[in-house]
Protein backbone atom coordinates (compact mmCIF):
# COMPACT_ATOMS: atom_id res chain seq x y z
CA UNK A 1 0.00 0.00 0.00
CA UNK A 2 1.31 3.36 -0.83
CA UNK A 3 0.15 7.41 -0.43
CA UNK A 4 1.71 10.17 -2.02
CA UNK A 5 2.34 13.41 -0.18
CA UNK A 6 3.59 16.14 -2.51
CA UNK A 7 6.13 14.61 -4.56
CA UNK A 8 6.57 11.72 -2.54
CA UNK A 9 5.25 8.22 -2.24
CA UNK A 10 5.34 7.00 1.05
CA UNK A 11 4.94 2.95 1.05
CA UNK A 12 4.59 0.09 3.41
CA UNK A 13 5.04 -3.66 3.08
CA UNK A 14 6.15 -7.07 4.71
CA UNK A 15 9.47 -8.47 4.25
CA UNK A 16 13.18 -8.52 5.21
CA UNK A 17 14.54 -5.49 4.93
CA UNK A 18 18.03 -6.67 3.35
CA UNK A 19 16.30 -7.59 0.58
CA UNK A 20 15.36 -4.04 -0.12
CA UNK A 21 16.97 -2.67 -2.94
CA UNK A 22 16.89 0.79 -2.76
CA UNK A 23 19.26 3.84 -2.01
CA UNK A 24 18.95 3.79 1.86
CA UNK A 25 18.35 1.12 4.40
CA UNK A 26 18.42 2.60 7.63
CA UNK A 27 18.95 -0.09 10.97
CA UNK A 28 18.16 -0.31 14.11
CA UNK A 29 21.44 -0.13 16.19
CA UNK A 30 22.82 0.33 19.69
CA UNK A 31 25.01 3.36 20.67
CA UNK A 32 28.23 0.95 20.18
CA UNK A 33 27.15 0.80 16.75
CA UNK A 34 27.90 -3.39 17.81
CA UNK A 35 25.90 -5.61 15.44
CA UNK A 36 23.49 -7.31 17.53
CA UNK A 37 19.82 -9.50 16.68
CA UNK A 38 16.77 -8.56 14.70
CA UNK A 39 17.21 -6.41 11.95
CA UNK A 40 20.93 -4.94 12.64
CA UNK A 41 22.14 -9.13 12.78
CA UNK A 42 20.22 -9.47 9.63
CA UNK A 43 21.83 -6.50 7.91
CA UNK A 44 25.73 -7.08 9.09
CA UNK A 45 24.82 -10.41 8.11
CA UNK A 46 23.86 -9.67 4.77
CA UNK A 47 26.50 -6.61 3.86
CA UNK A 48 29.27 -8.42 5.83
CA UNK A 49 32.26 -7.41 7.69
CA UNK A 50 32.74 -4.42 5.79
CA UNK A 51 29.74 -2.41 7.97
CA UNK A 52 31.67 -3.62 11.37
CA UNK A 53 34.51 -2.25 10.19
CA UNK A 54 33.30 0.93 9.60
CA UNK A 55 30.96 1.04 12.28
CA UNK A 56 34.34 0.02 14.77
CA UNK A 57 35.93 3.16 12.85
CA UNK A 58 33.17 5.83 13.61
CA UNK A 59 33.19 4.48 16.94
CA UNK A 60 36.73 5.47 17.67
CA UNK A 61 36.20 8.54 16.14
CA UNK A 62 33.16 9.47 18.46
CA UNK A 63 32.57 6.93 20.73
CA UNK A 64 29.13 5.85 19.03
CA UNK A 65 25.75 7.44 18.04
CA UNK A 66 23.39 8.95 20.44
CA UNK A 67 19.68 8.21 20.61
CA UNK A 68 17.71 10.00 18.40
CA UNK A 69 21.21 10.54 15.93
CA UNK A 70 21.98 8.37 13.59
CA UNK A 71 25.48 7.89 10.97
CA UNK A 72 26.11 6.22 7.49
CA UNK A 73 28.67 3.11 6.24
CA UNK A 74 28.40 1.96 3.22
CA UNK A 75 26.52 -1.43 2.82
CA UNK A 76 28.90 -3.87 2.26
CA UNK A 77 27.62 -6.45 0.07
CA UNK A 78 24.01 -5.08 -0.30
CA UNK A 79 23.28 -3.38 -3.64
CA UNK A 80 22.21 0.13 -1.55
CA UNK A 81 24.32 3.09 -1.59
CA UNK A 82 24.35 2.89 2.22
CA UNK A 83 23.28 2.15 5.65
CA UNK A 84 22.06 4.56 7.94
CA UNK A 85 22.47 3.69 11.84
CA UNK A 86 20.36 5.13 14.12
CA UNK A 87 19.76 4.42 17.65
CA UNK A 88 16.30 4.02 19.09
CA UNK A 89 14.67 5.05 22.35
CA UNK A 90 14.95 1.94 24.82
CA UNK A 91 11.23 1.92 26.12
CA UNK A 92 11.05 2.95 29.76
CA UNK A 93 6.96 3.19 30.17
CA UNK A 94 6.99 6.46 28.21
CA UNK A 95 7.86 9.27 30.87
CA UNK A 96 11.56 9.61 29.58
CA UNK A 97 10.75 11.40 26.31
CA UNK A 98 10.75 8.02 24.65
CA UNK A 99 8.83 9.11 21.48
CA UNK A 100 10.19 12.44 21.21
CA UNK A 101 13.58 10.32 20.19
CA UNK A 102 12.35 8.07 18.29
CA UNK A 103 11.01 10.83 15.68
CA UNK A 104 14.38 11.95 15.95
CA UNK A 105 15.62 8.67 14.87
CA UNK A 106 13.60 9.32 11.45
CA UNK A 107 13.95 12.94 11.28
CA UNK A 108 18.10 12.54 11.47
CA UNK A 109 17.81 9.37 9.08
CA UNK A 110 16.08 11.40 6.59
CA UNK A 111 18.02 14.22 7.11
CA UNK A 112 21.28 12.21 5.89
CA UNK A 113 19.81 10.62 3.61
CA UNK A 114 18.82 13.62 1.82
CA UNK A 115 22.35 15.13 2.50
CA UNK A 116 23.54 12.62 0.04
CA UNK A 117 20.83 13.25 -2.53
CA UNK A 118 19.03 9.82 -1.87
CA UNK A 119 15.84 9.27 -4.38
CA UNK A 120 14.84 6.47 -1.82
CA UNK A 121 14.92 4.89 1.87
CA UNK A 122 13.85 2.24 4.01
CA UNK A 123 13.35 2.08 7.37
CA UNK A 124 12.60 -1.11 9.77
CA UNK A 125 9.96 -0.57 12.62
CA UNK A 126 12.84 0.94 14.86
CA UNK A 127 12.53 0.11 18.81
CA UNK A 128 10.11 -2.20 18.74
CA UNK A 129 11.49 -5.36 18.57
CA UNK A 130 14.58 -6.00 21.47
CA UNK A 131 14.34 -2.08 23.38
CA UNK A 132 10.07 -2.42 23.57
CA UNK A 133 8.36 0.55 22.30
CA UNK A 134 4.58 -0.16 21.84
CA UNK A 135 3.94 -0.70 17.96
CA UNK A 136 0.93 1.39 17.51
CA UNK A 137 2.39 4.70 18.90
CA UNK A 138 5.98 3.45 17.41
CA UNK A 139 3.81 3.60 14.04
CA UNK A 140 1.98 6.76 15.10
CA UNK A 141 5.23 8.48 15.91
CA UNK A 142 7.00 7.22 12.65
CA UNK A 143 4.68 8.73 10.36
CA UNK A 144 4.12 11.87 11.79
CA UNK A 145 7.60 12.60 11.49
CA UNK A 146 7.80 11.63 8.19
CA UNK A 147 5.40 13.45 6.98
CA UNK A 148 5.98 16.20 8.43
CA UNK A 149 9.25 16.57 7.33
CA UNK A 150 8.04 16.04 3.75
CA UNK A 151 5.57 18.63 4.19
CA UNK A 152 7.69 21.23 5.75
CA UNK A 153 10.51 20.52 3.72
CA UNK A 154 10.97 22.54 0.06
CA UNK A 155 10.36 20.33 -2.62
CA UNK A 156 13.27 21.47 -4.81
CA UNK A 157 15.59 20.79 -2.29
CA UNK A 158 14.18 17.20 -1.73
CA UNK A 159 15.65 14.54 -3.87
CA UNK A 160 13.62 11.83 -2.19
CA UNK A 161 10.56 10.13 -4.15
CA UNK A 162 9.92 6.90 -1.96
CA UNK A 163 10.16 6.25 1.62
CA UNK A 164 9.58 2.78 2.31
CA UNK A 165 8.56 1.20 5.64
CA UNK A 166 9.37 -2.70 5.35
CA UNK A 167 7.48 -4.45 8.26
CA UNK A 168 9.07 -7.30 9.33
CA UNK A 169 5.43 -8.73 11.46
CA UNK A 170 2.29 -8.62 9.79
CA UNK A 171 0.56 -6.88 12.74
CA UNK A 172 3.16 -3.60 11.94
CA UNK A 173 2.42 -3.95 8.77
CA UNK A 174 -1.62 -3.48 9.37
CA UNK A 175 -0.58 -0.79 11.70
CA UNK A 176 1.00 1.21 9.02
CA UNK A 177 -2.19 0.20 6.67
CA UNK A 178 -4.60 1.40 9.13
CA UNK A 179 -2.65 4.71 10.31
CA UNK A 180 -1.54 5.20 6.24
CA UNK A 181 -5.13 5.27 5.39
CA UNK A 182 -5.93 8.79 7.19
CA UNK A 183 -3.61 10.53 4.33
CA UNK A 184 -4.22 10.69 0.94
CA UNK A 185 -4.12 7.07 -1.24
CA UNK A 186 -2.16 7.29 -4.15
N1 LIG B 1 13.85 -6.76 8.19
C1 LIG B 1 12.98 -5.84 8.65
N2 LIG B 1 12.60 -5.77 9.94
C2 LIG B 1 13.12 -6.68 10.80
C3 LIG B 1 14.04 -7.68 10.40
C4 LIG B 1 14.40 -7.69 9.03
N3 LIG B 1 15.25 -8.60 8.52
N4 LIG B 1 14.36 -8.42 11.49
C5 LIG B 1 13.68 -7.91 12.53
N5 LIG B 1 12.91 -6.87 12.11
C6 LIG B 1 12.00 -6.01 12.87
C7 LIG B 1 11.43 -6.57 14.16
O1 LIG B 1 10.32 -7.39 13.89
C8 LIG B 1 11.01 -5.30 14.90
O2 LIG B 1 9.69 -4.92 14.53
O3 LIG B 1 12.70 -4.86 13.29
C9 LIG B 1 11.98 -4.25 14.36
C10 LIG B 1 12.96 -3.72 15.38
O4 LIG B 1 13.39 -4.78 16.22
P1 LIG B 1 14.90 -4.97 16.68
O5 LIG B 1 15.73 -5.41 15.52
O6 LIG B 1 14.89 -5.80 17.90
O7 LIG B 1 15.39 -3.44 17.01
P2 LIG B 1 15.12 -2.52 18.31
O8 LIG B 1 13.88 -2.85 19.02
O9 LIG B 1 15.31 -1.11 17.80
O10 LIG B 1 16.32 -2.90 19.27
C11 LIG B 1 17.63 -2.53 18.94
O11 LIG B 1 18.47 -4.75 19.22
O12 LIG B 1 19.54 -6.07 17.68
C12 LIG B 1 19.71 -5.19 18.71
O13 LIG B 1 21.79 -4.12 18.17
C13 LIG B 1 20.42 -3.91 18.27
O14 LIG B 1 20.82 -3.33 20.54
C14 LIG B 1 20.04 -3.03 19.41
C15 LIG B 1 18.59 -3.41 19.69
Amino acid sequence: MQVRINDVVISVNTGDITAWAGDFIVNASNSGLYGGGGVDGAIHRAGGPQISAECAVIRQKQGGVMPGQAALTTAGRLPNLGIIHTVGPIWKGGGAGEAATLAKCYISSLELACARGARSIAYPNISTGVYGFPRRLACETALAAVVDYVQSTDPGKLPLNLIAFVCFEQDNTQLYEEMLRTYVTV
